[in-house]
């Protein structure tokens, strides 16, 4: 497709949903807790060894299999502590054991799923997450925060009306009952992205993304080498090894709209954005970046990569939610263009020096210049 014929179709959309630069969108179908998806509503004693979960349909919802324990938060026996940021309990999946829960969805829609997931005893602990057919499993070596509040996202196609979604611990430990200790889950329908009027960025402002636990949030976790299709974060590519950090304006200062991303582990995590555009053309590349007023401080840099040209945006944070807005020129040497972003340093919280944090991204725009 030509770039006049996108533009075009861009300006259709906008015409047509009778959009600015912020369109009323449908709410998603979906949007919350799964089932019993933060544990609370908990087995019978009967059913209980212990900490155990006895019997497949036990654990109210949910389907288990395997050494699965009902665990609530706090100190434990043995030395543990188990943070539970979200209500009292949690589920702790030991060697091999899964749970699963039936959703009822819409076959050829995009959702996502929210999950808190922290390791419990061993350093090099995996979670999977799967649908039939669809699956991706997730290193939680890495605490990215230091109150067991790590949470993540992760998308599937729904291919019938009826998914059986499941969490695996794909791990075998001396200790069975270790494992991955999974706090809360919810679900997302991932609408259909359209072009805002000029930008040939996709979901620039980050406002498509992934379900925010209302509660409590540390951000979400969008973890590298996903798709840019099927994805909680539509339209863009987590190219890195870590993850990159989904922040909302209900936990977070971001600079404009609901969400923005932060560049939470310096060069490691990096996201990227293929766009369409004509070779030999110019191009303006916007974008602004800030702190998420979440006491990350110190001397920050965005680099901004368009192809071969590269920009880089400093700012002195000191964590009290500035904004600043970067800009520059490049000329398109293809008709398609990658554009990355990535943290040029490392930070941690003013206090708090396990936390990993990093600069905020929010309203990525490219426009053609005459
Ligand atoms: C708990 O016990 C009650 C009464 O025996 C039973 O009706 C219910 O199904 C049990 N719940 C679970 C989750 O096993
Ligand atoms: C949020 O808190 C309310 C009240 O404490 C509780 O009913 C609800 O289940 C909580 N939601 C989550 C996602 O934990
Ligand atoms: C883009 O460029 C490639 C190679 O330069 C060419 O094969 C392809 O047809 C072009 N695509 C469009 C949509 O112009």
């Amino acid at each position: 497709m030509s770039l006049a014929l996108s533009l075009c179709l861009a300006f259709l959309f906008s015409i047509c949903h009778g959009s600015h630069s912020l369109p009323a969108r449908r709410s998603p179908h979906l949007d919350g807790l799964l089932p019993n998806g933060n544990f609370e509503q908990v087995p019978n004693k009967s059913n209980m060894r212990k900490r155990q979960i006895i019997g497949k349909y036990s654990l109210p919802h949910w389907e288990i299999s395997g050494h699965v324990e009902l665990v609530s938060g706090g100190p434990q026996p043995g030395g543990f502590y188990f943070a539970v940021p979200r209500g009292v309990h949690a589920a702790r999946l030991g060697n091999l054991a899964s749970i699963s829960q039936y959703v009822r969805v819409k076959r050829g829609l995009i959702y996502s799923l929210t999950f808190g997931v922290t390791r419990t005893c061993a350093q090099d602990e995996n979670i999977r997450v799967s649908v039939p057919g669809q699956t991706n499993e997730l290193p939680i070596q890495t605490l990215f925060s230091t109150n067991g509040g790590d949470t993540y996202a992760w998308a599937f196609k729904a291919t019938s009306d009826l998914v059986k979604i499941t969490f695996h611990n794909p791990g075998v430990q001396e200790d069975p009952s270790c494992g991955p200790l999974v706090d809360a889950v919810a679900i997302k329908e991932i609408l259909p992205l359209r072009y805002n009027r000029g930008n040939i960025v996709k979901n620039g402002g980050f406002e498509v993304g992934p379900h925010v636990f209302k509660n409590f949030s540390t951000g979400i976790l969008i973890p590298a080498k996903i798709q840019d299709l099927i994805s909680p974060l539509p339209g863009w590519i987590v190219e890195s090894l870590k993850p990159v950090k989904y922040i909302d304006n209900g936990h977070f200062n971001v600079p404009s709209g609901h969400a923005a991303i932060e560049i939470i582990a310096g060069r490691e995590s990096a996201i990227a954005q293929i766009i369409r555009t004509v070779a030999g053309k110019y191009y303006i590349l916007s974008f602004v970046v800030g702190d998420a007023h979440n006491g990350c401080h110190g001397s920050m840099m965005v680099e901004a990569f368009a192809g071969r040209s590269t920009f880089k945006l400093r700012f002195e944070s000191n964590g009290k939610g500035a904004v600043k807005v970067g800009r520059f020129r490049f000329r398109a040497d293809s008709n398609r263009t990658r554009i990355t972003f990535y943290s040029g340093f490392y930070h941690t919280k003013l206090h708090d020096f396990g936390h990993l944090c990093g600069p905020v991204l929010d309203n990525v725009r490219v426009v053609m210049t005459r």
